[in-house]
């Protein structure tokens, strides 16, 4: 059922706030997570834990590389996140006591459930603890049935091969995860873990706050319709969702996208500025902001057409070839990332639209990859 939206995608986006509300349903109580959320063994496996290693394809590995700067940052447990395909077939080390977490919206992912049972054998060969844990769309999929705890992110049914509202929830589940573990390793304050708790009940309007800005992103599309290339950049938490801005502009326009983290622009990309090259940049109000500006600036001085999706307090203004889209206001650590990436949404969606392509079956694509 479209509801009168056009496409599913359009839909999925703009269901979103409920989607989140539905991600936080019993598993938050008052200003706590539900470490039981997990599993009713979730509180003595994360225990356990030494560190964290996630493992996912595609828009669900780009929500664990942003979980991975979360985990480091905030809890100081050393995380890793590596794409299936390669995981699986490049023998890596397993240590003793790492929470495997495998994040996907299907749960049907042929390289991610390889990747699970790659190190189910390792564990049983060499009697390791590596617990491994769910970030799932699907009950009774194979990759919940093949975990020992399971978190849902109950999004409901996602239409669009593009991922949109499941990728916002696997983030809020990752949220919830990172409050669990930093919770019973006491990794993390009673008063953070209230803050951190405080914004994910705000995502809901700060989500709305950020769907409002569509009629400009609409308009903005226009710059891309006849380019053949467009370059997101990003630092820190905002460089994965910088790549995730990327691939869902190429998923469904067919426009080659690629992602930066801006620091690296130096090192190669810069050569590729012109006016033919968009670039989206992602600007939260963090403490890497002054120096996302001056990698801006160097963009600017060689005429390349830029859009930056920022938060407010950013204090970054339009001015000829440089539109700012005000998405968010007063988003922290956790919050901005989730929030910033709906505008990247609505972008692709409306290049898309205005390119003429089949927008939610996109050509050469399935929604679950059960195959290599
Ligand atoms: O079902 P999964 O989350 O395991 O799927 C992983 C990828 O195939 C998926 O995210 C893909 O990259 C999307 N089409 C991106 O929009």
């Amino acid at each position: 059922e479209l509801d009168g939206h056009r496409h599913f995608m359009h839909k999925e986006i703009h269901e979103q706030p409920q989607a989140v509300s539905d991600t936080l349903e019993g598993r938050i109580a008052g200003d706590q997570v539900l470490v039981e959320a997990f599993g009713p063994e979730a509180r003595s496996v994360f225990a356990e834990v030494e560190r964290v290693q996630i493992v996912a394809c595609g828009t669900s590995y780009h929500a664990g590389l942003t979980a991975r700067y979360w985990l480091e940052d905030i809890l100081r447990l050393p995380c890793g996140a590596e794409v299936a395909s390669e995981f699986r077939y490049r023998n890596p080390v397993l240590q003793d006591n790492t929470l495997f977490v495998f994040i996907s919206q299907s749960g049907e992912t042929a390289d991610t459930l390889a990747a699970m049972e790659q190190v189910r054998a390792e564990r049983d060969s060499q009697g390791l603890n590596l617990p491994m844990l769910a970030i799932c769309n699907v009950p009774e999929s194979s990759l919940t049935r093949g975990a020992d705890l399971t978190l849902l992110t109950h999004a409901g049914p996602e239409i669009g091969v593009a991922s949109t509202k499941a990728f916002t929830t696997q983030l809020v589940a990752l949220a919830l995860l990172l409050v669990s573990l930093g919770k019973v390793q006491q990794r993390l304050s009673p008063e953070r873990e209230a803050r951190i708790v405080a914004g994910l009940k705000k995502l809901p309007r700060l989500i709305e706050g950020a769907l409002v800005h569509e009629p400009q992103l609409e308009a903005l599309a226009r710059i891309f319709v006849d380019k053949h290339n467009a370059l997101f950049l990003g630092r820190g938490t905002h460089y994965p969702i910088a790549m995730e801005g990327a691939l869902k502009l190429k998923e469904i326009s067919y426009i080659h996208a690629e992602a930066y983290p801006a620091g690296e622009l130096k090192h190669g990309p810069l050569a590729l500025v012109d006016e033919n090259l968009p670039i989206v940049a992602v600007a939260p109000a963090d403490d890497l902001l002054e120096k996302l500006k001056s990698n801006l600036q160097e963009v600017r001085a060689r005429g390349g057409r830029m859009i930056i999706i920022a938060d407010e307090r950013a204090g970054i203004a339009s001015e000829p070839g440089l539109e700012v889209v005000p998405a968010a206001t007063h988003v922290g650590r956790i919050t901005a990332p989730i929030t910033l990436n709906i505008p990247l949404q609505l972008l692709a969606y409306h290049v898309a639209v205005l390119r003429g392509t089949d927008v939610d079956r996109p050509r050469n694509l399935a929604k679950s990859v059960t195959v290599e």
